[in-house]
């Protein structure tokens, strides 16, 4: 079973009851469903940076370090951290996870979340040459491009269970990013691609949250890679979603 469902960082801070409901009640309910049905053989629940907190080192963030996470999101992901780690330790359940970082994609728009920028720019550059930022431009984020999280997630849960020292999630470092560094490359292909920063409450958000990640873990467990850069999927997410909007 892979759970991919959730509420995102920003909005579950609009609606954190209902946001905890929906991102906990559904991983207690598959996990208790492993539990029972032998037929279900592993389990992948994502994690997310949004585990860590202000009190976090900022700058490659270890695997292992303190965690106090502002967000409903975080508090969501850092308790389910801890019940894949129980059901593990104490019925078995093969849980695997990854904390991902904000995630890039052209074949779904964002939503919800406070990496969202690093996708909305992309559609906004090709349809109106014109970006409004939620976040400020010096603000850094790792980032992973959906085929190397794919790829990544994929490589998880075939690897040996013996291999695995972690039962909680594993880090993923991907690249960083700020939003200034994906104005100036998106300007190599679109030179007049304007930018304006409005910073709107994701903007403690993210300033809460890791620059980069240290995952040296999950490279050393299960051969944890990337093919993608901030050049790289940029070309491609421009030619991509040129396509789709038929440019
Ligand atoms: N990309 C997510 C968010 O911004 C973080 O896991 O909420």
């Amino acid at each position: 079973i892979y759970l991919l469902a959730a509420v995102l960082s920003g909005n579950a801070e609009k609606l954190p009851v209902q946001a905890w409901e929906i991102n906990m009640k559904s991983l207690l309910n598959v996990l208790e469903i492993a539990k029972m049905v032998e037929d279900v053989k592993k389990v992948f629940w994502p994690s997310s940076i949004a585990v860590f907190g202000p009190t976090t080192p900022r700058l490659h963030t270890p695997q292992l370090t303190i965690m106090e996470p502002i967000t409903v999101y975080g508090i969501s992901k850092l308790a389910g951290e801890r019940w894949c780690d129980y059901y593990f330790n104490k019925f078995g359940v093969d849980v695997r996870s990854i904390r991902y970082p904000g995630l890039i994609s052209y074949k779904t728009e964002a939503g919800g979340g406070t990496t969202d920028y690093s996708v909305e720019i992309f559609y906004e550059a090709i349809r109106k040459k014109y970006y409004d930022c939620f976040l400020n431009e010096n603000t850094a984020l790792p980032m992973l491009y959906m085929p190397d999280a794919i790829r990544a997630t994929i490589d998880l849960m075939e690897a040996k269970r013996e291999n695995l020292s972690i039962n909680s999630a594993y880090n993923l470092g991907g690249f960083s990013v700020t939003p200034k560094g994906i104005y100036e490359e998106i300007r190599t292909h679109i030179t007049d691609f304007k930018i304006k920063y409005n910073p709107d409450f994701r903007q403690a958000i993210a300033d809460s949250w890791p620059q980069s990640i240290d995952d040296s873990v999950a490279k050393k467990d299960w051969g944890c890679h990337y093919d993608y850069d901030l050049k790289k999927m940029s070309a491609e997410m421009l030619r991509e979603i040129g396509r789709k909007l038929g440019g």
